[in-house]
């Protein structure tokens, strides 16, 4: 029976470029032998001493009926748990000084699912018929983002700037000059630090951000899935920043907890009474079980000192290690750049003049046992088709075993050089 689909129905359930490739990084996933080299998903890296305090708080909870029962036996208010949002809040007043309290906190089913209540509250078909947008003033971006809209035409995006920072190396930077922020602008957002690229948005350009959505009475959105106060994977300066007008997101995935689906929106009052309605609707209540195992941490601030002296000089040292690989792999055997490893879990390698498409390195690559993220999924929401960058990049996870990632090095280089001239 082929039942008619919504438009919305259409929307979320027709597909989408990213549904597509993770099924077949499952696929090849599930199918593949000792010799897969997996440096395509947004997966945490497996940290030994932050896996053992998790079991340590389960078995805590599981020997305390009054917290086994809060874990698992009763629905939590839309909004999240009462204790545990005084928690974060409290944990952000020290942190940093803000100004803000448990009604500035809302929970959601991960930090994905923030952005698909905050994108479809803000933007798409007002009630006066006009229509609004989300701007990414660069992109790449997120690519968990880009099919979100429930309105098509829902994002706009710019081209980055790009700033070569030392040899094979090189820095985005928002082009100020060319991002026109037009009155259908319902909200600007950003990730910082940036999957796919490992960005970190300098103070200046999230205060220069700030000050323009200031001005036009509209919401900046920080996306700080990897950034202070937790996970805390930034290996630059960078101040965390919230305001009246900024909505920003955390998530406890990257502390190592993706299958507790726990993301976190600091935000306004008002925004933060439409996000829990949305839940209420959407899910009644959110998972209680990463709130209940993460709770104590966040009051004593242990969650601080594990983010500063566990997680942190973990991936520094993942990083610094696959730096260093590319650099002895890839050598001058073709042209290629990295961007700047500032913080998060990826290189983001560029090989300009690539004869063949991002997509089509993909499939070469992974037949030969090596997944990565073809870069063109992370460039939406603008008309570059004739960019040549778009198609010439692609993101490599560097949170696997430094033998997996120097392995899949090796066979990116060959099959690059294979294609390229020496550079
Ligand atoms: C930048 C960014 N934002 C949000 C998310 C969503 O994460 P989660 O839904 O697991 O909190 C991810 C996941 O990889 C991400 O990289």
């Amino acid at each position: 029976m082929n039942y008619p689909f919504s438009n919305i129905g259409q929307g979320l359930a027709g597909g989408s470029g990213i549904g597509e490739l993770m099924d077949d990084l499952g696929h090849a996933l599930a199918n593949a032998g000792p010799d897969l080299k997996m440096l395509g998903g947004g997966q945490p890296a497996q940290i030994p001493e932050i896996n053992s305090i998790w079991q340590q708080r389960l078995r805590e909870i599981s020997e305390s009926d009054v917290e086994s029962r809060r874990m698992l036996t009763t629905y939590d208010p839309p909004q999240g748990s009462p204790n545990f949002m005084k928690a974060i809040a409290g944990l952000l007043r020290e942190s940093f000084g803000w100004d803000v309290s448990e009604e500035n906190i809302a929970l959601t089913s991960g930090g994905q699912t923030a952005f698909f209540y905050l994108f479809n509250l803000l933007a798409g078909e007002m009630p006066d018929g006009t229509k609004r947008k989300i701007l990414f003033p660069l992109v790449p971006e997120y690519i968990g983002y880009a099919a979100q809209g429930l309105d098509p035409e829902m994002f706009r995006s710019f081209r980055p700037e790009i700033e070569h920072t030392g040899p094979n190396e090189f820095k985005y930077h928002i082009d100020f000059e060319n991002m026109e922020v037009a009155d259908d602008v319902a909200a600007i957002c950003v990730s910082r630090p940036t999957n796919p690229t490992g960005n970190v948005l300098t103070d200046g350009e999230v205060k220069h951000l700030s000050e323009i959505a200031k001005e036009k009475g509209i919401p900046l959105i920080i996306d700080n899935a990897y950034g202070a106060p937790f996970p805390g994977i930034i290996f630059t300066e960078a101040k965390p920043v919230w305001d009246e007008h900024i909505i920003l997101t955390l998530s406890l995935s990257k502390l190592g907890l993706p299958g507790t689906r726990t993301g976190i929106v600091v935000a306004p009052k008002e925004i933060v009474r439409a996000i829990s309605s949305m839940t209420a609707i959407t899910g009644l209540a959110n998972p209680s079980i990463g709130q209940q195992i993460t709770l104590p941490l966040i009051r004593s601030g242990e969650i601080l000192r594990l983010s500063k002296e566990v997680i942190l000089p973990f991936y520094r040292k993942k990083s610094a290690f696959a730096q260093a690989a590319a650099r002895e792999i890839f050598g001058n055997r073709f042209p290629w750049h990295m961007h700047r490893s500032e913080g998060a879990l990826f290189l983001w390698l560029w090989f300009p003049g690539l004869p063949i498409s991002s997509a089509q390195l993909y499939g070469r690559l992974k037949a030969r046992q090596v997944l990565v993220i073809p870069g063109h999924h992370f460039f939406f929401g603008c008309d570059d088709e004739d960019w040549p960058h778009r198609d010439e990049c692609i993101r490599v996870s560097f949170a696997m075993d430094e033998e997996t990632v120097r392995d899949g090095l090796t066979i990116i280089a060959e099959e690059v050089g294979n294609l390229t001239q020496p550079a």
